[in-house]
């Protein structure tokens, strides 16, 4: 379910410091599956060896529109035909405005001229100071670009390899990596606006203590990205849990049951798809206090007693527009036995269309799960894989169930 896995990328590489990132992207981009030849700029070729990019991709790379390696000599149309996209990154500020005049004086931009459009798509990635940026002639330059269906991709924010900060910065290239997949995702959430709980909430004892569960929010991070990169737009409410937000995904940060749920109905009233992920503790302590609980030297153990929280995606799933069907629920199960019964019972518990059955102490915390996806028709096993992989074609199944 990896969308890069065997495409065949040219990554262009232009001159800037942020040649080093590309370097970490071209690994990045092979490790997903990919195969990738790169094509460099004299100038890129003062911030980076080719040696670097032919040891990380495998491949010779070219530099010359003059290479004698193509018997016909037309490394522009071969390199070009053969690919599924072209990843210019890092794209310089001049690279950009040789693209836009269809400059062709060097192999990269004569490649990228010579590129069929319809089928081989161009992705630029910019680098450069912010100043050379925000000049009115570079963002002249990406307007034009994208009207001509370019794909220019965000640029970061902070500090610059100059000493200023901005904005301009090439985006890492995770991030990269991670708009790449998205670009190859067949868009089936288009219009749809996803809300996802994630991670375990934290119930508060005292101000130190608290009662929480090992649910490390991964399932659910991975569903939001799947649906995003599906074309949703995704709303994360997030426990709390160490994990980067998926690229263009809204978190929301919650730590206790009931502050997940205030911010679950701030924002269901915009979804059509509601996924219910978190493993929200079933109680809190019923009074939490203001400081800390000290041993008194008596032996004597604090007397906790606890109130049941309430329950977020019953609640959702009550709502008029879960009723009418204009809200799709879909409802975990975090088990430790018999699943297929449990997931069952609890999907008609919870009155969703789909819930989704998990063994929590075989998936808590790590990078794979078995999902059982139980419906009014049944029970059907989606196999032990990563949890991204998982999520992906979640979301698929989510979308042919609207
Ligand atoms: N859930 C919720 N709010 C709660 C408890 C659970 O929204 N207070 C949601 C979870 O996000 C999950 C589903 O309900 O989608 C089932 O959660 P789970 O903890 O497996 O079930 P419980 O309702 O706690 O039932 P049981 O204790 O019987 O396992």
């Amino acid at each position: 379910m990896n969308t890069l896995a065997g495409k065949h990328l040219v990554l262009g590489l232009s001159g800037g410091i942020a040649c080093y990132k590309a370097a970490e992207l071209c690994r990045a981009l092979v490790k997903a599956g990919a195969s990738v030849q790169v094509v460099m700029t004299e100038a890129a070729e003062h911030f980076m060896t080719a040696v670097t990019l032919q040891a990380l991709s495998g491949r010779p790379v070219y530099t010359s529109q003059w290479d004698a390696r193509e018997a016909n000599n037309m490394a522009h149309i071969n390199l070009s035909r053969e690919a599924d996209a072209i990843v210019i990154a890092p794209a310089s500020a001049d690279f950009l405005a040789k693209l836009l005049h269809g400059r062709a004086d060097d192999l990269l931009s004569l490649m990228c001229l010579a590129r069929p459009m319809d089928a081989v798509p161009l992705l630029v990635a910019p680098a450069m100071n912010r100043e050379m940026w925000a000049n009115p002639a570079t963002q002249r330059n990406v307007a034009q670009l994208k009207a001509d269906g370019v794909q220019v991709l965000d640029v970061g924010q902070g500090d610059q390899a100059c000493g200023e900060t901005g904005d301009g910065r090439m985006l890492e290239a995770e991030e990269i990596l991670e708009d790449l997949q998205s670009f190859f995702t067949p868009k089936c959430l288009t219009g749809k606006h996803v809300l996802v709980t994630a991670g375990p909430t934290y119930e508060a004892i005292d101000p130190v203590r608290g009662i929480t569960n090992l649910s490390s929010g991964k399932m659910g991070f991975a569903i939001a990205r799947a649906a995003q990169q599906a074309g949703a737009q995704v709303t994360l409410v997030a426990g709390p849990v160490s994990l980067a937000t998926p690229r263009g995904v809204a978190r929301i940060d919650v730590r206790s049951a009931r502050e997940m749920f205030s911010a679950v109905q701030a924002q269901v009233a915009q979804a059509q798809i509601f996924i219910a992920t978190a493993a929200v503790a079933d109680w809190r302590p019923d009074t939490q206090a203001d400081q800390k609980i000290k041993k008194d030297g008596s032996g004597q153990t604090p007397q906790l007693s606890f109130v049941e929280n309430p329950d977020i995606l019953a609640s959702v799933a009550q709502s008029a527009a879960a009723r009418t069907g204009a809200l799709f629920c879909v409802g975990f199960a975090a088990e430790s036995h018999d699943l297929q019964a449990h997931a069952t019972a609890k999907r008609l518990r919870k009155q969703v269309p789909l819930l989704v059955g998990n063994i929590g102490p075989s998936t808590f915390g790590q990078d794979d799960n078995a999902l059982l996806l139980v419906d009014a028709n049944g029970a059907r096993e989606l196999p032990r894989a990563s949890k991204q992989a998982l999520a992906v074609e979640l979301i698929a199944e989510i979308a042919r169930r609207l």
